[in-house]
């Protein structure tokens, strides 16, 4: 299974995403059958670290993305990624719109796997530090729904 987190500039929510599921996975045993990435809808950003103050949060947390790297979604994410989740509705259909007619990855919102918490993760980039704190929040919530999915059906982990 081969996930791919994606946000609009891959520099705040996607990378924060895979710290968190990362740290979480790390306890379990699927870990080594589960390959996790994250990428940017944008191009804005690429080659650059994560924003200073997603690393900061996460590191409060006790998860290190200071050494990832923004990068845009390539093509060839849709053939070798089984499941990419989009933070927003504007990046779920960006992604749509790129996707191959033949598309085998399942498109998702990464919020669909901890629905009470709502639809889409806020981009937290113009705003203040607690927006960071509340991505976070959001994002251990859907980590563990994902999580949860995934031993539930392996092949298949799709909330409806
Ligand atoms: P992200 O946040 O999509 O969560 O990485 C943003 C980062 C940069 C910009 C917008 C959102 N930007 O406009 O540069």
């Amino acid at each position: 299974m081969r996930v791919l987190f994606v946000c609009l500039g891959n520099i705040c929510r996607s990378p924060s995403a895979q710290g968190v599921f990362e740290k979480l996975l790390a306890a379990d045993e699927l870990a080594g059958s589960i390959k996790v990435d994250s990428a940017g809808t944008a191009d804005y950003h690429i080659g650059k670290p994560p924003d200073r103050r997603a690393i900061t949060a996460a590191s409060r947390r006790g998860v290190d993305i200071s050494m990832l790297s923004a990068r845009r979604v390539a093509d060839s994410d849709f053939a070798e990624f089984d499941l990419i989740l989009a933070a927003d509705h504007d990046n779920l259909q960006e992604l749509m719109r790129r996707a191959p007619a033949d598309c085998a990855a399942k498109l998702r919102l990464f919020m669909s796997y901890a629905p009470d918490d709502g639809e889409e993760i806020p981009d937290p980039y113009y705003g203040g530090e607690q927006g960071f704190e509340d991505v976070l929040d959001m994002l251990e919530r859907a980590s563990q729904g994902l999580l949860a999915s995934l031993r539930e059906h392996p092949q298949s982990p799709l909330v409806s």
